[in-house]
This record gives structure tokens, C-alpha cells and sequence, in this order.
């Protein structure tokens, strides 16, 4: 048993889906959430600066007593996540796009995935894709400029909607099934993607599945918080206050933090 607070770091606010969902199975944890808003968006960084990035924001939550991290961005984990198992005695839970899902269910043998350059251009991406899409399309588009509208509160504009538009175009050219979000900032569109999809695609993301997994990592370390009252929850960000503070409806307080 440990009240110490689970870490959560994105390059900004996109990690506040897998927030979300952490605390809905987990609502007795106590969290400290840090948006590296500043250094958004990751996903056109080299491999280099994404490790140098994580670490960064790995060294602020290991001082603030985390114990355990998650990596809620998909860029972070995919470049980063082996480098901080192999430097931190604490366990790391990463996201991964879930096309494992979507390769498993799909009938019209073809998936659609949206993520940035860093994800798509990973090694891990590689392996994984490799060993689920034997005789089926996969679709992968880098989601360019998605990242910076949802920074900048735009995650509802008529730009949004014109990227969006052309990104879906070739996945739906080939008659995909389903669309796997492959950045924790992407399900903020889901209502955008809702209205621009046919009723048949369904879309997958992984924050579920991430939330479940902190769960299992802490039961296996003996680290889950068994007492019954709500968690603390802290929000740090070095970008735009209000954003944040937007994106999570105003529920909690968000500190700005130079990092
Ligand atoms: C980015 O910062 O470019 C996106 C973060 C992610 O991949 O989840």
C-alpha cells in the first residue's frame, strides 16, 4: 500500500484523456500531472530531444515523490520509454497506438492510424504493426498540426476541420473500419471525427486500457492507494494556464511551472 501520487507527463494537454480515465478506475489516487506544453508539440523532435525531454520531466516527478509514471504521449513512450525503464527504479507504464484491437476486428481488412512523425517513424511502432497487420492494410498518417490547434484551444475550429478532412481522405479511399488515435491529444476529436466519418468506422484509443494497466502495475508492485477517500489531484503546466484548465472543465486547479 502507497499514498504517494502517480506521475503523468504529455508534451501538453492531450494526456489529460488518460488522466481522465486513470482517475475514473483509480479516483482514491493521488496524481500530479505535468503539461510540457512549452516543448509541444514532440512529435516532429528528433530521438534525442524526446529522451532529453522525458527525462527532464521524469527527474520533476521522482523530486515530487511519484511512484510510478506514466508516459500519457505516444511520441514519449515510443522513443523514450525504454531509456527511462533502463535509468529509473520505478515502474513506467507507456501508451501505445492499439492497433492490435483494431487489427483483430476489422472486416474490411483495413485500419486507419493517426499519429505524429515520432510515433509513426519508431521502432516500436514498426514492431508492432509488423506483427499484427499480416494480410490486412494499414493506413498511417502523420497527424500534422493536430497537436498545436488542440495547444492553441482550437480543437473546434474550421482549420481543425480542414486537416482533418484531407487526413481521412486516403484511409477512407481504402475503405477502412476502423481509426486508431494514436496520440493521447486525439481524443479530444472525437466529436469532430464522429460528424465526419461513416456510421460503420469505429474509433479506438488507448486510454482505457492504459488506465487498467497502471492498475495491475500497482497491484503487482503493492503500490495501489486502498484507502477510501478521493486523491489530490495536481496539474502543472509551462504553457497557457487556461488551457489546461480548460480541457479538464474546470474542475481542478492548474499551477504554472517553469520546467
Ligand atoms: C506531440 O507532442 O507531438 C504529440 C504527443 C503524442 O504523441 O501523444
Amino acid at each position: 500500500m502507497s499514498t504517494q501520487p502517480i506521475g503523468i507527463f504529455d508534451s501538453g494537454i492531450g494526456g489529460t484523456s488518460v488522466f481522465k480515465e486513470i482517475k475514473a478506475l483509480l479516483p482514491n489516487e493521488h496524481t500530479i500531472y505535468l503539461a510540457d506544453s512549452f516543448n509541444a508539440p514532440y512529435g516532429n523532435k528528433t530521438k534525442q530531444e524526446i529522451i532529453d525531454l522525458s527525462i527532464k520531466n521524469t527527474e520533476l516527478l521522482i523530486q515530487k515523490n511519484c511512484k510510478l509514471i506514466v508516459v500519457a504521449c505516444n511520441t514519449a513512450t515510443t522513443n523514450a520509454i525504454t531509456t527511462l525503464r533502463d535509468s529509473y527504479n520505478i515502474p513506467f507504464i507507456g501508451i501505445e497506438p492499439a492497433i492490435k484491437p483494431a487489427a483483430l476486428s476489422t472486416q474490411t481488412k483495413a485500419i486507419g492510424i493517426l499519429a505524429t512523425k515520432g510515433t509513426l517513424s519508431s521502432e516500436l511502432f514498426h514492431k508492432t504493426t509488423d506483427l499484427y497487420s499480416k494480410g490486412i492494410k494499414v493506413i498511417e498518417q502523420v497527424g500534422e498540426g493536430i497537436v498545436t490547434l488542440i495547444e492553441e484551444g482550437k480543437t473546434d475550429s474550421d482549420e481543425m476541420k480542414t486537416l482533418l478532412l484531407t487526413y481521412l481522405k486516403p484511409m477512407l479511399d481504402a475503405d477502412i473500419d476502423y481509426l486508431v488515435l494514436g496520440c493521447t491529444h486525439y481524443p479530444y476529436l472525437i466529436p469532430l471525427l464522429l460528424d465526419m466519418l461513416p456510421k460503420h468506422v469505429k474509433i479506438i484509443d488507448s486510454g482505457q486500457a492504459v488506465a487498467r494497466q497502471t492498475k495491475t502495475v500497482l497491484e503487482q508492485h503493492q503500490l495501489l492507494n486502498t484507502l477510501s477517500t478521493q486523491g489530490d489531484n495536481q496539474f502543472y503546466t509551462n504553457g497557457t494556464v487556461d488551457v489546461l484548465t480548460d480541457i479538464l472543465e474546470r474542475k481542478y486547479r492548474v499551477q504554472h511551472l517553469q520546467f
